[in-house]
């Protein structure tokens, strides 16, 4: 027998409301923090707060950044440093942070040069506390799971969901399960479910497959569900968009371009963007693009297929394992982005991703494969004309590097795409850096030098 939502703690169940909005029907109702469909419509609900439209724009901005400077508590976060746009917790005890958020906002040198944008930045969300953008939606619904008492979280994942829930609910005291496609993820991301003491469910199917298991185990088991479809996520999850404003001294960029996975990030993004809009925090919003890989592109489909009003579903296929899903759960969300900023939606080969994946590395940050769709994509919309080069525009990179050494190994052996159709194709060679066996003589590494400066006089990655 499991432990019903609070047994196991002995405190009194929460008893906390917050106001949601059904975003298909638009009914606002109070409701507890597990319930993430309307009980009228089916469809999701995202949370509102009619005290956020009451804040001064000016003041607030000063003491987000007075807070910056602070050394102790909450405000550590670059997440809770926001908490005027997120839901409250009963105290700030309740708070469960590992100091998320507060990422960099770089320049791309080289990928300006390539794509002749010359503002033209990456907001590294891959610098969180376990490398990926998840963190930020984490530290806000591990709060709000804690606080409701629950003894167990859960998510499917392909990944990056997994290591966030699990760290966060070690850092918060609760256990975690996690449901992953057996095979189908990184083994860095795998092994940090592990050590953050998750019970993990390699489960023989895909992503889409363990997310419908999991919809039906938390009908049935008293298991917070901490995927994207919870919508305490998406509110930490906007605080990188008010982060990037905050570090463009409020001058919205003209695109922000993200990846398109379960469509989480860029419903948050966007749901941030609205809200400093109608605050007056900002004074026009920027168009927020959402790029996908080929092989999972059911956003793409869903709007040229469909006109964005059913899902057209995938069976879905990538190496940037993050997004390989083909059954979005958020693609309302998402289509209501796009249409509300007027951002585009497009979808790039694996070949686009590799090479966008080994510009980005050459800049000396790097990413995961999935973030690197941002670059392609970017490459793309250029030549459509949708972007001009004289815009400014920020690529949102989701995960570190370091979540999939064996894409980067095998991309740079040169063994990536052996048995697809790209097997032959020489246009990732030049971007090829494998490591060199030699024997441990001095004259052997000083050849090896010698013949690496004679290959590659002008010292350029790209
Ligand atoms: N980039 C990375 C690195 C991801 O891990 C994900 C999603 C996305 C982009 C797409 O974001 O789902 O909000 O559209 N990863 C999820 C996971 C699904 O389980 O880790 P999305």
């Amino acid at each position: 027998m499991l432990p019903s939502a609070t047994s196991e703690k002995g405190s009194a169940p929460s008893q906390a409301t917050f106001r949601f909005r059904c975003i298909g029907c638009g009914s606002v109702s109070s409701s507890a923090a597990q319930d993430f469909r309307c009980s009228q419509c089916g469809n999701l609900l995202e949370i509102t707060d009619s005290s956020w439209n009451s804040q001064n724009p000016a003041a607030l901005k000063s003491l987000w950044r007075e807070r910056r400077t602070l050394n102790e508590g909450i405000d550590l976060s670059g997440v809770w440093r926001f908490r005027e746009f997120l839901p409250t917790p009963a105290s700030e005890q309740q708070i469960v942070t590992l100091r998320e958020g507060n990422t960099p906002l770089y320049e791309l040198p080289q990928s300006s040069r390539i794509t002749d944008v010359p503002r033209l930045y990456a907001k590294h969300q891959g610098l969180n506390p376990t490398g990926s953008f998840k963190d930020a939606g984490m530290t806000v619904a591990a709060t709000f799971a804690r606080q409701a008492g629950y003894h167990w979280v859960a998510c499917a994942s392909t990944g990056n969901t997994s290591a966030s829930m699990a760290a966060y609910a070690a850092r918060g005291g609760m256990r975690s399960l996690v449901l992953v496609p057996e095979g189908k993820i990184s083994w860095s991301k795998l092994s940090q479910a592990l050590d953050y003491g998750a019970l993990t469910c390699q489960l023989r199917t895909d992503f889409d497959g363990c997310l419908r298991l999991l919809q039906e185990l938390v009908r049935r088991a008293p298991v917070y569900q901490l995927n994207s479809i919870n919508p305490f996520r998406l509110e930490g999850q906007k605080t990188l968009a008010f982060e990037l404003l905050e570090q463009l001294d409020w001058e919205p960029p003209d695109h922000i371009i993200v990846p398109g996975g379960n469509l989480g990030n860029s419903s948050a993004i966007g749901k941030a963007l609205l809200e400093m809009r109608d605050v007056g925090l900002i004074p026009r919003l920027p168009k927020l693009s959402v790029i996908q890989a080929e092989g999972a592109n059911p956003l793409v489909r869903t709007l040229r297929e469909a006109g964005g009003k059913r899902l057209v579903s995938v069976q879905a296929e990538t190496r940037a394992t993050a997004i390989r899903i083909g059954n979005p759960a958020s693609w309302e969300k998402a289509v209501k982005v796009l249409q509300a900023t007027g951002g585009a939606c497009e979808q790039v080969s694996e070949l686009e991703i590799a090479q966008a994946k080994a510009e980005i590395g050459a800049e000396g940050i790097g990413c995961e494969p999935a973030s690197a769709v941002t670059l392609a994509g970017l490459k793309k919309l250029l030549r459509q004309g949708f972007v001009k080069p004289e815009e400014t525009v920020v690529l949102v990179l989701t995960g570190n590097l370091l979540k999939d050494p064996d894409y980067t190994m095998e991309f740079h052996r040169g063994d990536l795409f052996k048995d697809t159709p790209y097997e032959q194709s020489a246009k990732l060679d030049r971007f090829r850096h494998p490591p060199v066996v030699l024997d441990a003589t001095l004259d052997a590494v000083i050849k090896t030098l010698e013949q690496a400066e004679k290959s590659d006089p002008t010292h350029s990655n790209v």
